[in-house]
């Protein structure tokens, strides 16, 4: 219910994307030193090794990366050179592999110091090396291999010269019509799980930790935003710097450049948006503070010093982003009565969980995601109160269960096994709501003193460490389970993290908010109670889960419906997406226009790859999908288009993963 489904794709019965997500990287393909990437994928799962990346971290690690880039909006490329400082951790390797994805690298070279040539003992002198590229692999790009001399070096550095292409998967090129201004072309990067290869040559994986500084140039009419320091009083001159002094994983490196505009909402916090959003916006965000408060009080110091929020384009493809200092979130959120903003309290959340402690590999996202669910139902719960809290982690409930129902018994695991699997393809509700539920069970056995004293302590242990599913078991046996012993077993851990389905041992949220929604939606269907006569004072949470459990409905029950609550001109774009489903379910054509608009306008998967879905299950839905998708593609980012492929054009889907 709450999550983006590319997952639709493999996950959530929708289809499959047999290309993409089927191809293993054939065993022996590559001779070059990485770790999981290059590892045959049979036997068991070797944790903390990350399949997904071809950097040999166990020999070099990066530590700092230099970045600068010149952003052509007319063009569609970034021309790049980055500077990545490292470490070598084995005197002997001579081999340093990168990860790279549809990247043209120009040159290689090495940062030497007094060497012949160089005049000074502090002038630099820049030193080709010889590099090659590896076969690609659908998944994961080709690995970048540079020849290095040995050396003895503390900190060593290593200069590419690169540009992108225009199928890079993490950047999405907006013409000005496709913006809120409509007068300026707009670039944005969506990077989490593996595209940051797609812009950037470098170890990617989460569990090398660097800071960055960059230069961005672009032309003198748009502003450039990093998730890193901004000056939001900084000139818009085309010319802009950024800094990172804290370590992040590289998927957290993130690029936005627009007509964007700045305007506070506190001393720490602002809001990024195009000029016709801005005041909506600032106004609908006005909380961040009192959420940041509550965050620090339950979970320790907030550590990123600022925190900003850039609204994006509506083609965003996913609700948001925690891009440090700079959460990217979907304009779908700006409901007008702050009804949504769980999404912020959600992105600010990753703070702690996922941008401070973060998962190792992708098989232990439901460590960043998990907690954040959770930690976001606590912000929740501290700023508008527990029965929001609750309603919210019903319908979270509900959207698992759903979700579940497709899924095979080892996709409904925590710590899933995703070898030879695409990350971006294999997302489902698991690793958020069943990691909630998880924490939520902690919290009850353990009681909510206790456990916040943990996840204090958690956080502070592993903070700006990247960790590993079974680091974290060591941790809740050592601090949590032998303290009290006698309250939870280990079984019942394993249970939780790696068995499949929600365990009988739940703590399941309960909301008594929904009672009088199940009332009324009964005695309404049976004839028994008017239009009009209920809900007036009903949240839009409420509405949702009157929605979302209705049967099938006559248009005489629609048409009521739609005069009495004005559903089909709702702007709470979750309430529009729960009743658009049920006019499509319907054949209700008095919402067909709006639904036309709202394909053609939106791009998050979760909100239109239902719509999608419900539509395709009719000759006459599926004429009325391909007509509206073959106009709304051209806006869609790359990984919408790659979703709604698969839902509309199955077949011609299969073996591309091209746009
Ligand atoms: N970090 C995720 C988005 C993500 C996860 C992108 C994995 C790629 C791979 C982000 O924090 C998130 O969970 N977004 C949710 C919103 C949220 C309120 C649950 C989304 O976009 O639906
Ligand atoms: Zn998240």
């Amino acid at each position: 219910m709450r999550r983006f489904c590319v997952a639709a794709l493999t996950l959530c019965g929708v289809g499959t994307l047999a290309g993409a997500a089927a191809q293993a990287p054939a065993a022996g393909q590559r001779a070059v030193a990485g770790q999981g990437a290059v590892a045959a994928s049979q036997g068991a799962i070797e944790p903390g090794l990350d399949y997904h990346s071809y950097a040999n971290v166990e020999q070099f690690r990066t530590t700092h990366l230099n970045l600068d880039l010149q952003v052509d909006l007319d063009n569609k490329v970034i021309t790049g050179e980055v500077t990545l400082e490292f470490k070598r951790l084995d005197p002997g390797a001579t081999e340093l592999v990168l990860d790279t994805k549809n990247l043209t690298i120009n040159d290689v070279s090495q940062k030497a110091t007094d060497v012949l040539g160089a005049t000074s003992k502090s002038e630099t002198i820049w030193v080709s090396r010889p590099f090659h590229m590896e076969k690609p692999d659908p998944i994961l790009g080709s690995a970048l291999v540079i020849d290095l001399p040995p050396s003895r070096k503390k900190v060593e550095s290593i200069r590419v010269d690169y540009e992108t292409s225009p199928s890079a998967a993490a950047l999405q090129w907006l013409t000005p019509k496709q913006t809120a201004g409509r007068h300026r072309a707009f670039l944005y990067t969506q990077s989490e799980p593996i595209g940051t290869r797609t812009w950037i040559p470098l170890q990617d994986t989460p569990q090398i930790r660097a800071t960055y500084d960059a230069r961005v140039h672009t032309s003198p009419d748009v502003r450039a935003v990093m998730s890193a320091e901004n000056d939001p009083k900084g000139k818009r001159n085309g010319e802009y710097s950024f800094s990172m002094p804290q370590p992040i994983p590289s998927y957290l490196i993130a690029l936005a450049v627009g007509d964007i505009k700045f305007q506070a909402t506190g001393p720490r916090t602002g809001v990024y948006a195009e000029k016709p959003v801005i005041k909506a916006a600032a106004k609908e965000f006005a909380n961040i503070e009192a959420m940041i408060a509550s965050g620090e009080k339950l979970f320790g110091p907030y550590r990123w010093s600022r925190y900003d929020i850039l609204v994006m384009p509506p083609s965003f493809p996913i609700g948001g982003m925690e891009n440090p200092r700079l959460s990217f979130i979907t304009p779908t959120v700006i409901a007008g009565d702050k009804s949504l903003v769980s999404v912020i309290a959600h992105e600010l959340a990753h703070s702690w969980s996922g941008n401070l402690v973060t998962n190792s590999t992708w098989r232990d996202l439901w460590l960043n995601e998990g907690f954040t669910d959770y930690l976001e139902s606590r912000i929740m719960a501290a700023v508008y109160g527990d029965e929001r809290a609750s309603m919210e982690a019903v319908l979270g409930l509900k959207a698992l269960r759903e979700n579940m129902a497709t899924l095979k018994p080892q996709d409904q695991v925590l710590a899933i096994d995703l070898r030879n699997r695409d990350p971006n393809l294999v997302f489902s509700e698991v690793p958020y709501e069943k990691g909630r539920l998880f924490l939520k069970f902690l919290e009850a056995k353990f009681g909510r003193d206790r456990f916040d004293a943990f996840l204090r302590g958690y956080f502070d242990h592993f903070a700006f460490q990247s960790i590993t599913t079974e680091q974290f078991l060591g941790y809740l046996k050592e601090h949590l389970l032998d303290r009290f012993p006698g309250t939870v077993s280990g079984d019942q851990i394993h249970e939780w993290v790696y068995g499949p389905g929600i365990p009988s041992d739940a703590v399941l949220p309960v909301s008594a908010a929904f009672e009088p929604v199940d009332a009324a939606r009964t005695a309404w269907l049976g004839g028994k109670l008017a239009t009009k006569k209920f809900g007036l004072d009903w949240v839009p949470q409420q509405w949702l889960y009157f929605l979302g459990d209705m049967p099938a409905l006559n248009l005489a029950q629609l048409a009521d419906l739609d005069h009495a609550y004005g559903f089909t001109r709702t702007q709470n774009a979750e309430i529009a997406d729960s009743w658009l489903k049920l006019a499509i379910r319907n054949d209700y054509q008095p919402s067909f226009a709006r639904l036309e608009d709202y394909l053609t306008t939106i791009g998050r998967i979760k909100l239109i790859a239902p719509l999608y879905t419900q539509l395709m299950k009719t000759p006459a839905g599926a004429a009325l999908a391909k007509r509206v998708y073959a106009k709304a593609r051209p806006g869609y980012h790359p990984d919408t288009v790659a979703a709604i492929d698969a839902i509309v054009n199955p077949t011609a889907a299969e073996g591309s993963n091209d746009q």
